[in-house]
């Protein structure tokens, strides 16, 4: 079970794991002796110069983590045609958690998304992308904590497409009972593991009467057993606009695949951007960390991306390894660097590049 700390303080993400990977009782771990092997993706565009920026800082808290670098992404697809070779899967199976950077899907084209043959074939059925106002970012509202829960392996993602005939395009769109009731039951163990009090499921079942229909009743039925916490229901496009006109009425909401891709986006434009929202792919044990940011070419290889979202996402690693302690002095660190605005990056109305913003963050370690 995944836990979260709703609060006042940034430590809103939590997380230690009821067992650990290695499979020992979890404890109050606060820091141990244990040497961790974890396999590492630096991804492509961006992916490598944060991925790189956060091993550092990790690696500067003294945390005995062994890195199993592993490469993916288009220059591997050229060698070997496929973006993630079987090697990669082998390392994350035999370490059970992964901490992955971004890789780049060619649009209208091209290989598949390695991201999502990631997460299906090693049934990471959860997507826990939690955005919380940073104290130290401005933006439009205060006081936004909210967590997305996103179907992660099915939905208009199985990518089932054909052409019927030419100028006609078939996409098929799949749910499940199985995968729908799986992600409901995870929303509702996160909530109230959490203390959390509302779930809101997400939906466009006024029109896909069927699929979305069959999210919903999945949904309610698993709402049942869960009489504490509130269950509500809205459509995508309403949620939208209350989103960013109140987006504090929401607490956790339960998304399709595709919504929760979209919505998740949304949430992370209302914290301070892309740059700083971290995510889990939950299965049943193995999680990889990634953030919700994509390999953003137009700044990549500039040294400009911030490398907060992936930090954020090593974090709730290092808390899922039983780390806690140093994941504490990270985040600290790094809200103090936040916090005092002179070496931050662009995204967030700075001049610092990556690495300067990481030296600052390790500087006050
Ligand atoms: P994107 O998330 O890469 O970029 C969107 C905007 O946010 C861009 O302006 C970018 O510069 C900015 N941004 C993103 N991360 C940032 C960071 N850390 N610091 C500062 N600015 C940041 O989304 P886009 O452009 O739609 O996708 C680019 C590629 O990434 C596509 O090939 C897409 O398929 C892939 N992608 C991969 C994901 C993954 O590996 N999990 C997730 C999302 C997209």
């Amino acid at each position: 079970m995944w836990r979260a700390v709703k609060g006042e303080s940034f430590p809103a993400f939590a997380v230690p794991p009821q067992q650990n990977p290695s499979g020992e009782s979890p404890k109050a771990a606060t820091m141990s002796t244990k040497t961790h092997v974890v396999t590492l993706i630096p991804g492509d565009g961006i992916g490598p110069e944060v991925v790189s920026a956060v091993v550092k800082i990790i690696d500067a808290t003294g945390v005995s983590i062994q890195w199993e670098t592993m490469e993916a992404g288009g220059e591997v697809y050229a060698k070997h045609g496929t973006p993630m070779h079987d090697a990669v899967f082998t390392s994350i199976l035999r370490n059970r958690v992964a901490l992955k950077g971004p890789i780049t899907t060619p649009v209208a084209s091209g290989f598949s998304s390695a991201n999502v043959m990631l997460r299906q074939k090693l049934g990471l059925y959860a997507n826990l992308r939690p955005s919380k106002n940073l104290p130290a970012i401005k933006t439009r509202f205060e006081g936004v904590d909210l967590i997305v829960v996103r179907e992660n392996t099915e939905d208009l993602y199985a990518g089932l497409e054909h052409i019927v005939v030419p100028g006609v395009v078939e996409s098929l769109k799949i749910i499940t009972e199985k995968a729908s009731t799986a992600i409901a039951r995870f929303a509702f163990d996160y909530a109230r593991a959490n203390n959390r009090k509302l779930v809101t499921a997400v939906h466009k079942a006024n029109i896909m009467k069927l699929s979305d229909g069959l999210f919903l009743e999945c949904a309610r039925r698993v709402a049942r057993e869960y009489q504490e916490i509130q269950y509500k229901e809205v459509i995508v496009d309403n949620l939208c606009m209350q989103l960013v006109t109140n987006p504090n009425q929401y607490d956790v909401l339960l998304l399709e695949n595709l919504y929760g891709d979209i919505v998740s986006d949304l949430c992370a434009g209302l914290v301070g951007g892309l740059g700083v929202v971290p995510a889990a792919n939950i299965g049943p044990d193995i999680a990889v960390f990634e953030a919700v940011h994509g390999s953003a070419p137009d700044i990549a290889g500039k040294n400009l991306a911030n490398p907060t979202a992936v930090l954020l996402s090593g974090v709730l690693m290092l808390r899922h390894l039983g780390e806690t302690s140093h994941a504490d002095r990270i985040e600290k660190a790094t809200m103090e660097v936040l916090a005092e605005g002179k070496t931050i990056t662009k995204d967030l109305g700075g001049t610092a590049t990556t690495t300067q913003y990481a030296d600052a963050i390790i500087s006050r370690l």
